[in-house]
């Protein structure tokens, strides 16, 4: 099931930041969401995320099976935080314990999501030891080994090289192949290209607006 934003409407004091945006993300698709330093992405993740409530609007994420509980969201934060006293390995394994896996299986899956993201090397590393891009890149493969079925990530390439970069739009796009929602804000071109669809928020200038280009 899709998650769908309606009339979204955000306000701190008098700075009104999200304006009755609406949008839906369909399962299986990359959605970039574009927009100028400050206009409200990382505002309207934290909103699908449930993190914030907004001041008017609704965001209903409805279970596969029709149920009533909410599907799991992974939330890669622009900020990349990790465990600083566990391993790179331990970070990752996480992702995998958050949905049942045993112990023994986090491993061996913690193992195949540092490989694809390119971090064999650190694998043993005190998650204070990662250098910014690979903590962002630890970030992923967590979201990866949790396999939910939302996936919000808050520009997760900004401090990765090019090669990475690579690394981590693969794996998202694996995510999405495999049928998650996948949501990224990012000022990064390379990245937007590779989404299904790009919302450019800031030409949605109507309450309401019908969703930007594909
Ligand atoms: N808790 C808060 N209180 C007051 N203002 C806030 C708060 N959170 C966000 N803002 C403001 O709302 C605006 C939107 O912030 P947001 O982080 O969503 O922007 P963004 O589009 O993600 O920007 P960037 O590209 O720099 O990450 C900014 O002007 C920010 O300063
Ligand atoms: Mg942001």
């Amino acid at each position: 099931m899709p998650v769908v934003a309606t009339d979204i409407s955000v306000a701190f004091g008098e700075r009104r930041v999200l304006n009755g945006m609406s949008a839906t993300f369909e399962e299986g698709t990359i959605t970039a969401l574009r927009a100028p330093s400050g206009f409200g992405k990382s505002t309207l993740l934290a909103i699908i995320a449930g993190h914030q409530k907004p001041d008017a609007g609704t965001v209903t994420i409805t279970s596969a099976d029709g149920g009533d509980d909410t599907p799991g969201i992974s939330w890669i934060d622009q900020a990349s935080p990790v465990f600083p006293h566990r391993t790179a390995t331990d970070n990752v394994a996480m992702g995998a314990l958050s949905r049942g896996a045993t112990r023994e299986e986090s491993l061996t899956i913690a193992a195949h999501n540092l490989t694809r993201l390119g971090l064999d090397d650190v694998r043993d590393r005190a998650g204070k030891r990662l250098s910014g891009g690979e903590r962002q890149r630890v970030a992923v493969a967590r979201s990866m080994a949790a396999e939910t079925p939302v996936i919000l990530a808050d520009e997760p390439t900004a401090s990765l090289d090019a090669a990475s970069r690579g690394l981590v739009i693969d794996a998202l796009r694996a995510a999405a192949d495999a049928g998650a929602i996948v949501i990224i804000a990012t000022h990064d071109d390379t990245v937007a290209e590779s989404a299904d669809r790009i919302i450019r928020m800031d030409t949605l200038d109507t309450p309401s607006a019908p969703e930007a280009t594909a």
